[in-house]
This record gives structure tokens, sequence and C-alpha cells, in this order.
């Protein structure tokens, strides 16, 4: 276990929601854990002008609210002796003045800073730039990083006029861009799974993997967050994001090392080599839809339009699915198909991974079905994570038939735990290790894909599919595979193999 520096941890946004749902409870859980270092402080700071006691009594509910059956008493003293609160309410001048006061002079306060920024993506620049102003992000006491929140920008202009707003005050190694797909296990799952494994670098690749799937599916609709939904779309709001990650760690060459710049490196050269998508192209790579009404867990649910905040004729994308090809050695002419959707038929993340069939189909006359299923590894993500390989058996009995049967190589043993994405990422930021974060140009590379169909759905706004709320999204979005015997794997159960729906 590496040790951590002692840290001021200083959250902006402290009384927003993703404070109280993930950071403080992610903290606490990290207290439990006994990995925060003794002198660590947690400054809460937002637009109310709360004192200490206040901020440690919202903590207090927060936490008794995620944990109803009980905490850990000592770790929970513990945790309160490190709270501290700073106002900074619009409009006052001091208050950056202040925090500087508060962070050099009161006894305690390590040296080193850590700035969450769990506000808006609009604030960031201009918290940054009285952070700067101020001295405070120089590093002259003791190192200083600042975490960014997502969305980095909403196109590639946009992020490239943010990181230069950053670069004024702040060098790469100072920034902390999260991704917190990225602190699942799963998903780090992956880069173990490929790398740790010999016997599968053969057959990664084209001559083996017929294409690739990569899904992330909610039930759950826009929960009132029009305001930022209507900007974003599925499309920024997961595709760009999370779902080029997950393409990146599949595809990606095996590092020099596991360090961040290696890793790193070898993610920007997949994304770099994405073929790009022309703006003649978007609809032969793109299809968008947006759900109407209908039913998720026998309850009705109101269609996009009729969600509060939306503008009637909108034509805002909740379901977005892509494909991609990757002009390199290794993945020539494979398809990586790309798809999420809100109000979906299940919760689920995964990926989906498709061999080709043997050369020649020597048990043809044996099948129960017409056709012969190929071989399938699949990592699931979420509900739970999970790790499956579909083969051909034979079927017990005088006949030569055969089954698919699913190796399920789940690695979780029962007693075994799995952590939120945020502990392991706030462990990260406060060790210095960039490795689960984004560096500049994986941003930048990951809009470049993404911006040319931006700009298009953009210009198209009189018409778009809709899909049932519920269902397994869009008609029609079939016409992206490449051939006919391609189709959404919607299960990780060998009987969903043959569900053929859209
Ligand atoms: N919520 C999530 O689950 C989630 C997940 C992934 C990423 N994110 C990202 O995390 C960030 C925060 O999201 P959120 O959902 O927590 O938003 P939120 O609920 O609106 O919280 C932001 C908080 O920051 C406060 N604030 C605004 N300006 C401030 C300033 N200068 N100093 C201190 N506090 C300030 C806001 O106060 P007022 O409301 O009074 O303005 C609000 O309490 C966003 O970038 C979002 O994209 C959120």
């Amino acid at each position: 276990m590496k040790n951590i520096d002692p840290c001021v941890l200083v959250i902006f946004g402290a009384n927003g929601n993703l404070s109280r749902i993930k950071l403080i409870p992610a903290l606490f859980r990290l207290e439990v854990a006994g990995r925060l270092s003794d002198s660590m402080t947690i400054l809460g700071c937002g637009l109310e002008s709360w004192k200490d006691e206040r901020w440690i009594s919202e903590v207090t509910d927060i936490l008794k609210a995620k944990f109803p059956d009980g905490m850990d008493e000592q770790a929970f003293e513990r945790f309160c002796t490190r709270l501290h609160y700073h106002p900074n309410p619009p409009g006052n001048s001091d208050a950056y003045a202040k925090l500087k006061q508060v962070l050099e002079e009161t006894p305690g306060f390590a040296p080193n800073v850590v700035f969450y920024m769990a506000v808006r993506p609009s604030e960031f620049p201009a918290i940054i730039d009285r952070l700067g102003t101020l001295g405070l992000l120089n590093q002259q006491r003791g190192w200083c990083r600042v975490v960014i929140e997502k969305p980095f920008g909403y196109d590639l202009l946009s992020a490239q006029t943010l990181q230069g707003s950053l670069y004024r005050h702040l060098n790469e190694p100072q920034i902390y861009r999260i991704d917190h797909y990225l602190g699942k296990g799963t998903v780090q799952n992956v880069i173990v799974f490929r790398f740790a494994n010999i016997l599968l670098e053969p057959i990664w690749n084209n001559h083996y993997i017929d294409h690739v799937q990569i899904t992330h599916s909610e039930t759950l609709g826009i929960e009132g967050r029009a305001d930022y939904y209507e900007s974003a779309g599925a499309l920024r709001d997961m595709i760009q994001s999370h779902l080029l990650q997950l393409l990146a760690l599949v595809a990606m060459e095996p590092p020099v090392t596991l360090s961040a710049e290696h890793l790193r490196d070898e993610k920007v050269k997949v994304l770099k080599a994405i073929r790009p998508i022309t703006q003649n192209s978007v609809h032969a790579h793109a299809f968008r839809g947006q759900y109407t009404s209908g039913t998720i867990n026998g309850k009705p649910v109101p269609g996009y339009l009729d969600e509060p905040g939306v503008t009637p004729d909108s034509a805002t994308e909740t379901y977005a699915a892509l494909k991609l090809f990757i002009d390199n050695w290794r993945w020539a002419g494979v398809p990586f198909y790309l798809r999420t959707g809100k109000r979906m038929a299940e919760n689920s993340s995964a990926i989906c991974i498709r061999f080709k069939k043997p050369p020649q189909d020597l048990l043809r006359h044996t099948h129960h079905h017409e056709a012969s299923h190929p071989n399938w590894i699949m990592l699931g993500i979420q509900p739970n994570d999970s790790l499956k390989i579909e083969m051909q058996v034979k079927v017990p009995g005088l006949d030569l038939t055969t089954r698919t049967i699913s190796l399920d190589a789940t690695y979780r043993k029962g007693t075994e735990q799995e952590h939120d994405a945020y502990e392991g990422l706030l462990l990260d930021v406060m060790l210095g290790d960039h490795s689960l974060f984004l560096r500049i140009d994986e941003v930048e590379w990951a809009w470049r894909t993404v911006d040319p169909i931006i700009k298009v759905w953009a210009m198209e706004r009189d018409f778009i599919n809709g899909y049932q709320a519920g269902s397994w999204g869009p008609r029609g979005t079939y016409r992206l595979f490449d051939n006919d015997d391609q189709f959404w794997r919607h299960s990780l159960n060998p009987e969903g193999a043959d569900l053929q729906a859209y």
C-alpha cells in the first residue's frame, strides 16, 4: 500500500448532487478502510454561508441516509474531525482571499491541496482563474492538483478553449480529468484480462474477431436534468467519453508499462486510428433516437418530449449508436458498434466480442439451429461485473448435436466487495496517479471522432426516430450492421444470443 501525502481536499460544489451522492460517501468508505492520511482535511466549499457545524450536520445526514444499517462509529468520529466548510457566496469578492488565508494559516492544514471541481462545467474557468490569480495553484508550498469533472467541453473547440483557460494557471500533470467509468473494477479488468492472459493475444485481432459491441443502456430517463440533457444528448453524454474509453481499452496495443503515460499513449493511438466519419457518411455510421412513452418495470413513463423542461420540438437524442472502424494493422475491417440509450429495456453496460465462425463448418448437420453459433467473450460492467465466454459443446446422448454453453469466469469471490469508482479515483488523485484520468489529447481525439456527427445532427432537427420507453431502442439501428448475421446482443446469457431484436 503506497503512502499518501497529507493534503487538504477542497470540494467546490460541496452542497451539490455529485458531492452528496458520490464524493462524501466515497471519502467515508476510504476512512473506514483506513486509506486516508491521518492529517488529511476535507474543506467543503459551497455558495451557502454555513459554519463548520452545519456542514458536519449535513454530512452526517448524507452518511446516515447512505448507510441506513449503521456506520463504523470510530471511523465516523474520525471523519467528522476532518470536515471544515468555506462559504463562497456569489458576489463576495473576498471569499477567495479568505480561502487562501484558511488554506495557508489554519493550524493542521497540510500544504498539499486538491481542488475538486464538483460544479457545473461553466463554472470551471472562473474558479480556476480566481485560484490562479491568488497564487493558490503555483505549488510553492506543496503540490496542488485540480480534478475536473466531465463533460470536458461540448465539442472539440470548446474543449480546447477550456483547456486554454486551465493552462493559464496549471500544467498538465496538475490536471486530473475524471471519467468515473475508468474507475470501475470491470473496466480495469479489461486491462488485466487482456494483458495477463497470453492465450488471448493470438486471437485478439481481425483474423479471429468478427466485431465488437459496446453497450450502455439505462432504464432511467433524464431524472429532472433537462437543462443539462437538452444541450448534451446521448452522444456527448456517454459515447464521447465513456464508450470511446472502453473501445480504446479493448483495442489498444500492450503498453510498455502500466504507468499513466504509457497507458494513455496507447489509448491515444487507438483514438487517432479511428477512421474519421465525414459529414457525408454520418448516416451510414450513426443512428439516433428519442424515447416515447412506454412502460418500465410495469410502470407507465412519459416520453422525452413530455419530460419537464424539455422543449416541445426537441430533437435531442436519448439513444445513439455508432459504427466505427480502427484503421490499423490489428483491427482493419473489424466494426466496433457502440450504443447507448435512456429508458431502455434494462440497465446494462457490457463489452461483447464476437469471434468469426470456423473456416469450415464440419458440424453443420448437427446443429439444433440452422446456423452455427460463433464464440463470444463478454465483459459485463453493470449491473454485475462478469466475464463470460460462450463455446459450443456436444449435447450428452447418442446423437452428435451441439449447444452453446457459457463459461462463467466472474472474478469476484463471495466476500469480495466492489468499490465505488470514486473511491479509487479520489485515492489516485491523492497518490498522484494519472493512469485512470484523461490526458488532453485523449479528450481531443474523442471529440474529433464525434464532432462531425454532432454537426450533422444539429442541422437535421426536423425528424428523429422514436422508440418506445422500455424497448431496446429504435427500429432501424440494424442498418448499421455490416452483415446479416450481426445483431445487437442484449443479454449475456446464451439464450439471449438469439434475440435478434432491433
Ligand atoms: N451528479 C452526478 O451524478 C454527476 C456524475 C458525473 C459527473 N458530474 C459532474 O459533476 C459536476 C457537478 O454536478 P452536480 O450534479 O453535482 O451539479 P449540482 O448539483 O448543480 O452541484 C453544483 C454545486 O456547485 C455550487 N456552486 C456553483 N458555483 C460555485 C462556486 N463558485 N463555488 C462553490 N460552489 C458553487 C452550486 O450551487 P447552486 O446550485 O446554488 O448554483 C451547486 O450546489 C458537473 O460538472 C457534472 O457534469 C455529476
